[in-house]
């Protein structure tokens, strides 16, 4: 993506704080018109009063596994600013699911923001971007999805069912013209993250995660991983034959 296509109409989903706040204060840093979408209004409030122009900020709440609700809020935002240029499928949640508290409910709620969240996104983004042949959409996953670590198998799957879903897109939508970009972070400092209780190896600062993003972007990279560190550990553990695999993560299991 060429630095003059941070123009037009942003769509960020889960703006309200952490990764997505920030790419929204960056995006309208840089000029663009940004549809800010959360299910908590007052952080939405928060957002437009913080961000600073050229561009601005346009609060759209809005739940993300509510799918007739994702299709009306699409077309209120290019009604109102303008064709989506560029859409971020952030929205995301966590709760530990282990084999002793292996609860159903948490675990549907993880899959239903993080997979289905996307899902009923791309079901709204799609006709109209393959339509106008135009347009970037970017899903953020995470090198959780790489591999099943123990107290993530909620998490890992929807992880790892979005970064599969946005391979298995990839070469369609291109032939289209509508870019897809996948987003893997590792640790980023957020209100998400400061509820987890286990140390987080190569923990980054929310500006640092903004950046690496807002630089792949420009770049017009597939996929855009962070910190190098865990890219790295994450990258290995993701091709470690199971016979090297699973001594690494019983001994994960002793240390809960
Ligand atoms: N922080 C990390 O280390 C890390 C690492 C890898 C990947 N990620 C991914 O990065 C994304 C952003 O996470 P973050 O760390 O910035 O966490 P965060 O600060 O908790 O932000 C999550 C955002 O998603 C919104 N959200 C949650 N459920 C939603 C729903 N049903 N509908 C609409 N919006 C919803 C939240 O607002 P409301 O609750 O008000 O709706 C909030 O604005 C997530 O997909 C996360 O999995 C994070």
């Amino acid at each position: 993506m060429a630095r003059e296509t941070f123009t037009g109409t942003a769509w960020i989903t889960g703006a309200g704080t952490g990764i997505g706040r920030g790419l929204a204060l960056a995006l309208v840093a840089r000029g663009m018109t940004v549809a800010a979408s959360a299910r908590t209004e007052a952080d939405l409030a928060q957002l437009a009063a913080d961000a600073k122009g050229p561009g601005s900020i346009l609060p759209m709440p809005l739940d993300v596994t509510d799918e007739a609700a994702v299709r009306d809020t699409v077309a209120r935002i290019e009604a109102e600013a303008g064709p989506i240029t560029l859409a971020i499928l952030n929205a995301g949640t966590n709760s530990e699911v282990t084999a002793e508290k292996f609860d159903t409910i948490k675990f549907a709620h993880v899959v239903d923001t993080n997979l289905m969240g996307a899902v009923h996104s791309l079901g709204a983004l799609l006709p109209l971007l393959r339509k106008r042949r135009a347009g970037r959409i970017a899903i953020v996953a995470s090198v959780a999805g790489y591999r099943g670590l123990p107290t993530a198998a909620a998490y890992a799957a929807s992880k790892a069912g979005l970064i599969a879903m946005t391979e298995s897109l990839k070469p369609e939508l291109e032939a289209d013209n509508v870019d897809l970009t996948l987003i893997n972070p590792g640790f980023v400092d957020t209100p998400l993250t400061r509820k987890n209780k286990f140390p987080m190896p190569f923990l980054i600062d929310t500006d640092e995660a903004v950046d690496s993003i807002m630089k792949g972007l420009e770049r017009g990279r597939f996929e855009i991983v962070f910190p190098w560190q865990m890219t790295a550990a994450m990258k290995l553990l993701g091709v470690l034959p199971y016979g090297l695999f699973f001594p690494i993560t019983r001994r994960m299991v002793r240390s809960l």
